[in-house]
């Protein structure tokens, strides 16, 4: 990989005010004796960790069995129950002190709100839990959950991680067709939906997307539970279709969790890689719980009266991570809002944090840089006096951005925490504390305690000179490292391990450190595009092109976009002529509608452009960094001499 000579990153650094790292829950000297602790033994770090921050039905004898290695296994023996830990143990009959406390505090889209104390989220948990086991589910089941941002979604996935059962949540932006496979993977038992969610003034058709999943597969769902919410009109199938507040009436609001075994599959989430199907990827009870609440608590910092909003969708890790289970597994309030950033206007994410007196806000880059486009006077309108500190995720994030949430939003006052994570990964691994680290715009700093991250070459030496780029590894396995991808281990040893001869877990990232050593991600080294956030691969997007009828062949790229980081530019080849001027456009509309229907809103092409065929080499692979080249408007530096009709690239050009 190429020395990065003129390196742009900033080096401007903002350590904490000395008021903020007093009151920090980890303070610099913490920070040194964790670190120093985990050095000695990460393993015995770990298991410290998980006596002290989990309540267990039966405590673990074995820390970490690594025998088959690289499928590692946490606390082996040990039994617990997730959502016990992250509700139960807050409750005065265990020992807790939150029963009146707000867990979540909802706003939906059209301003209705609600919120729920601990107690009252255990309550719905447990009556939720009980209906489910009346619907037949079993420990181990399959439940696919596919709701629109609503407490509901919350109590969904605790009341599976209550009984047993196993959650994959599908995204709702996702279509019919995703959802089917995703459905199928996993072979599903039961689907919790909605009849609609609202999202910028209107209702996304949840049920009816369940409805044509069904129709086309999914052999192995015999149940639909359907929560009420937009009120839209929906089909329910007698004997399959089940009405939520049908299903839970009656139902007991005390529920005796089911223990399980630490490693008792909690959830699966599919996410993309470099092949057109998508990886269940699988997480654990305990590991992933712990780092999860520890996260939670080192990297936000949290205190009994904060108001935590991490605005991520619950069909994303982020949602999982830091909506669903590591801020309750802390006590923490939460909020949770429906719809999009910018309805009414795009004053909404400030005015809600303005009236719910937010005082933790965690979004993506992606996110901030449309708000910001919007101009200062929006934020500036609203008190955001509350905030004290600020997060952001799931992409790099450019300084610009970082100096604006920083001063227009954060008012110099709020250290911004830049997480760096996967949905592999469970939690985040690379990340600012507050109270200790100097943050620097674009950087998610250094690794947090337990966490040892490196960078390496090809061979997989450690690069030792800064700003050298290399592959981003985890050298150690840590407890919420996912456990395999679901039905397919091969997979989860060719993908994240072989590269390396087993020794390392490679992230798929590159990136740099600067010469305080600090982590710079650059990106994705495969084929994973991050669209606003949104992880998609480039083969998914291509086998939705190729489902059209008119479609012979499509390769599918990146390029760089102001506001969603990286947007997807598509090279097509038709079946038949090569559509030009005004009928190219039309067609390219109609195209860009089929790939939203086949795969979702988010994955819809930016560019399209047509073409006689695709470059390849002569074995026949399709030239991706000449296309990337095209498509970003860069030099080409490739040898073309061997294509067969070296004219296509003016063609690709879009000037053919
Ligand atoms: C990217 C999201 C730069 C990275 C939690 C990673 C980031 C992929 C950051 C995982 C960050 C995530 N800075 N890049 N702070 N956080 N990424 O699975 O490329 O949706 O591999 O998990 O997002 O995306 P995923």
């Amino acid at each position: 990989m190429s020395n990065i000579e003129s390196v742009l990153h900033e080096n401007r650094k903002f350590p904490p005010s000395t008021a903020f790292t007093a009151a920090a829950r980890i303070k610099p000297a913490d920070f040194v004796a964790l670190n120093a602790e985990a050095t000695r033994d990460s393993v015995a770090f770990w298991g410290r960790l998980a006596r002290e921050e989990l309540r267990w039905h039966r405590p673990f004898s074995q820390i970490l069995d690594d025998s088959r290695a690289p499928n590692y296994r946490w606390f082996t023996d040990g039994v617990l129950n997730a959502s016990f830990n992250c509700l139960d143990v807050h409750l005065a009959a265990h020992g807790g002190a939150r029963d009146g406390k707000p867990a979540i505090i909802f706003e939906g889209e059209a301003g209705d709100s609600r919120t729920l104390t601990y107690g009252q989220l255990t309550a719905e948990v447990c009556q939720f839990a009980n209906a489910l086991r009346a619907q037949g589910i079993q420990p181990g089941d399959r439940v696919v959950i596919y709701l629109p941002m609503v407490p509901e979604a919350v109590i969904a996935m605790q009341a599976c991680a209550r009984i047993g059962a196993t959650h994959s949540v599908v995204f709702g932006g996702f279509s019919a067709n995703s959802l089917r496979d995703r459905i199928e993977d996993a072979g599903t038992r039961m689907v919790i939906t909605a009849d609609g969610g609202w999202r910028a003034g209107k209702a996304l058709e949840l049920k009816q997307a369940v409805d044509e999943a069904l129709a086309t597969g999914c052999k192995t769902v015999e149940k639909v539970i359907v929560l009420k919410r937009t009120g839209g009109a929906v089909l329910m199938q007698a004997g399959r279709d089940v009405w939520w507040s049908d299903a839970v009436r009656g139902q007991a609001t005390g529920c005796e969790p089911t223990w399980v075994n630490a490693e008792h599959p909690l959830y699966l989430l599919y996410t993309s890689g470099s092949t057109g199907k998508p990886k269940g990827v699988q997480h654990s009870t305990a590991g992933y719980l712990l780092n999860a609440k520890l996260t939670s608590q080192w990297i936000f910092d949290f205190r009994e009266d904060d108001v935590f909003w991490c605005t991520a969708d619950v069909g994303w890790v982020t949602g999982h991570t830091y909506v669903c289970y590591g801020p309750l597994a802390a006590g923490a309030t939460i909020v949770m809002y429906e719809g999009a950033p910018v309805y009414p206007d795009g004053g909404r994410f400030w005015s809600i944090c303005e009236r719910l007196g937010v005082t933790i806000f965690y979004t993506a880059p992606t996110a901030i840089r449309a708000l910001m486009r919007l101009g200062d006077e929006l934020p500036n309108k609203y008190d955001l006096s509350k905030l004290r500190l600020l997060g952001t995720v799931g992409e790099p994030i450019n300084p610009e951005a970082w100096i604006w949430y920083h001063t227009v939003i954060g008012k110099s006052r709020c250290p911004i925490v830049d997480t760096w994570w996967q949905t592999e990964t469970g939690a985040a691994m690379l990340s600012p504390l507050p109270g200790v680290t100097a943050t620097k715009p674009g950087s998610c700093t250094t690794a947090i305690p337990g966490i040892d991250m490196a960078i390496v070459d090809e061979d997989g030496d450690p690069v030792t000179d800064p700003d050298q780029g290399g592959w981003l590894v985890v050298r150690k396995p840590w407890p919420s490292m996912l456990r395999t991808i679901w039905g397919d281990n091969d997979r989860y040893v060719s993908t994240y391990w072989a590269k390396f001869n087993n020794r390392y877990y490679v992230a798929g990232d590159t990136a740099y450190r600067d010469a305080d050593g600090y982590f710079w991600v650059m990106g994705r080294a495969d084929d994973v595009l991050k669209v606003s956030g949104h992880r998609l691969g480039t083969a998914e997007v291509e086998s939705a092109f190729v489902a059209h009828p008119r479609v012979a062949e499509a390769a599918v790229v990146s390029r760089h976009h102001e506001i969603k980081g990286e947007s997807i530019f598509a090279y097509v080849v038709l079946k038949g002529q090569r559509p030009t001027g005004k009928d190219a456009e039309k067609f390219a509309a109609e195209l860009r509608e089929f790939v939203g229907k086949e795969l979702g809103a988010i994955a819809k092409p930016d560019d399209i452009r047509f073409a006689d065929n695709l470059p390849k080499t002569r074995s026949g692979k399709i030239m991706r960094r000449l296309l990337r080249a095209i498509a970003r408007g860069e030099p080409i530096t490739q040898d073309i001499s061997t294509l067969e009709n070296p004219a296509i690239v003016e063609q690709l050009r879009g000037a053919g």
